[in-house]
C-alpha cells in the first residue's frame, strides 16, 4: 500500500544560471556524481516501495527530461502539469488518483532536489512514519534540526514526547522573516519542515476538503476519470483553475493533526550556491570548485562552477560564488545570495 510522490516541476531559480526554466537543478548532475538530483532521490525510494508504485510530479514541459532520466517509469507514474500551480494542486491530483486506485494507499512525497547523506537513517526515519500514518489520521513532517535562521523554510513548533519518536505538532509557520526566524532559534523547540511529508491518501484528501474546499471540489471531481483515457483531458481542462498555492500554505499551517518525526539524517535542501558549497568538498582555503583547469591564488571561500576543461585564473577573491555555464556568467557576493532568484528574472525572460 505504499506509494511515494517525488515532486520535479520547481525550477530552482536560486540556482540560475546553472538551474534554468528549460533545465532546473533536479535534472542536473549538481552534486558531480554521474547522477542528477531526481535521479538520486528515485534511488532512494526504489528500498522504500515497489517501482511501480513510484510516481513523478512535473511540468509537462519536462516530460521528456524525466522519461530520460528514469526510463523505469512507465507513462502512467509521470503525472503531467499543464501549468504552474506550485505544490498543493499537484499533491492533490496525485492524492486523487491514487485514492480512487487504492483505498488504503500510505504516500510519502518528497522534493526531487534534496541531499541526503544518512541514506540508512532516512529509510528507518520514512518506515517508522509509514507505520504511524497506515493507522493514525495524521499528517507527519520529517524535521530537521535548525542550524541557522534561514528563511526559506517552514518552521515547526512541537511537543516532545518521551515515549515516541513522533511529536504533535502544536504550530507550523511556512517562510517566516528574519526577524521571526531568529526568535524561533532563540527561543528553541523548533524544526524545520524538510518538506517531506507522510500520511495516508484518506488524510491528505480529507485535509484538503477541509482546509483547501476549492482544490478538493477540482480534483475530486476528476475520480470518475482517473486511471481512464479521459485522464489527459480531465486534467487539462481543470488542472489550470487549480488555486496557487504550495501545500505548507494550503494544509500544513491550517491543519490540526500534523505530527514531526525529528530526523538526523544528513539533510540539506541544496536550495541555493552557498548550501552547496555548504555540503561540497573544499579545498584547504575552503573554496568548491569544479573544474581542474582553472588556478586560484589568494582565493577564500568561495563556490566556482565552471565548465568542465575550461581554464580560468582567479586571484583574491573571498566569499564570492562565480558561474559559468557556457552562456551566462554570473560573478556574485555569496551573502546576497537571496537576491539571484529575482536577478534571474530580471536578467533573462524565462531565465
Ligand atoms: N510537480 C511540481 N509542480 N513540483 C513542484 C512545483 C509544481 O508546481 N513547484 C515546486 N515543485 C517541487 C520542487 O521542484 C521541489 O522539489 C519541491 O516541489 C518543493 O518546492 P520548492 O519551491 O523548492 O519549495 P521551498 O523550498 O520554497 O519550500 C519547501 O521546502 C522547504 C525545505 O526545502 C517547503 O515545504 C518548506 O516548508 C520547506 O522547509
Ligand atoms: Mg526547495
Amino acid at each position: 500500500n505504499n506509494y511515494v510522490l517525488i515532486m520535479a516541476g520547481g525550477v530552482g531559480s536560486r540556482f540560475w544560471p546553472k538551474s534554468r526554466n528549460h533545465f532546473p537543478k533536479q535534472f542536473i548532475d549538481i552534486l558531480g556524481v554521474g547522477k542528477s538530483l531526481l535521479q538520486l532521490t528515485y534511488d532512494r525510494f526504489l528500498k522504500i516501495c515497489p517501482a511501480e508504485n513510484i510516481h513523478v510530479l512535473t511540468n509537462e514541459q519536462y516530460s521528456e527530461l524525466v522519461k530520460m532520466q528514469i526510463p523505469g517509469l512507465s507513462d502512467g507514474q509521470v503525472l503531467l502539469e499543464p501549468s504552474r500551480n506550485n505544490t498543493a494542486p499537484c499533491i492533490a491530483y496525485a492524492s486523487y488518483k491514487i485514492l480512487q486506485h487504492n483505498k488504503d494507499a500510505n504516500i510519502v512525497v518528497a522534493p526531487s532536489d534534496h541531499l541526503i547523506l544518512k541514506e540508512q537513517e532516512f529509510l528507518i526515519k520514512i518506515a517508522q512514519a509509514l507505520s504511524f500514518t497506515s493507522s493514525n489520521n495524521a499528517l507527519l513532517t520529517l524535521g530537521i534540526n535548525p542550524t541557522r535562521p534561514d528563511t526559506g523554510y517552514g518552521y515547526i513548533n512541537f511537543k516532545s514526547e518521551e515515549k515516541s519518536d513522533i511529536c504533535p505538532v502544536l504550530c507550523f509557520m511556512e517562510k517566516p522573516v528574519l526577524e521571526v526566524a531568529k526568535g524561533f532559534l532563540d527561543t528553541g523547540g523548533y524544526l524545520w519542515n524538510a518538506g517531506i511529508f507522510i500520511w495516508s491518501a484518506k488524510s491528505i484528501t480529507e485535509a484538503f476538503q477541509k482546509y483547501a474546499p476549492e482544490i478538493h471540489k477540482l480534483f475530486s471531481a476528476g475520480s470518475a476519470f482517473y486511471n481512464t483515457n479521459q485522464e489527459a483531458h480531465f486534467i487539462t481542462e481543470n488542472y489550470p483553475s487549480a488555486p496557487n498555492i504550495s501545500i505548507d500554505y494550503a494544509i500544513l499551517e491550517k491543519a490540526d493533526n500534523v505530527f514531526t518525526i525529528p530526523a538526523d539524517i544528513g539533510w540539506s535542501d541544496l536550495g541555493t550556491w552557498a548550501s552547496l558549497h555548504e555540503v561540497a568538498e573544499k579545498d584547504e582555503h575552503q573554496n568548491v570548485l569544479n573544474c581542474k583547469a582553472a588556478s586560484l591564488e589568494d582565493t577564500d571561500n568561495c563556490m566556482i562552477y565552471l565548465p568542465e576543461g575550461k581554464a580560468t585564473v582567479i586571484k583574491g577573491l573571498k566569499n564570492f560564488i562565480v558561474v559559468d555555464d557556457g552562456e551566462v556568467l554570473l560573478i556574485y557576493p555569496k551573502s546576497d545570495e537571496q537576491e539571484i532568484k529575482r536577478v534571474a528574472g530580471v536578467m533573462v525572460e524565462n531565465f
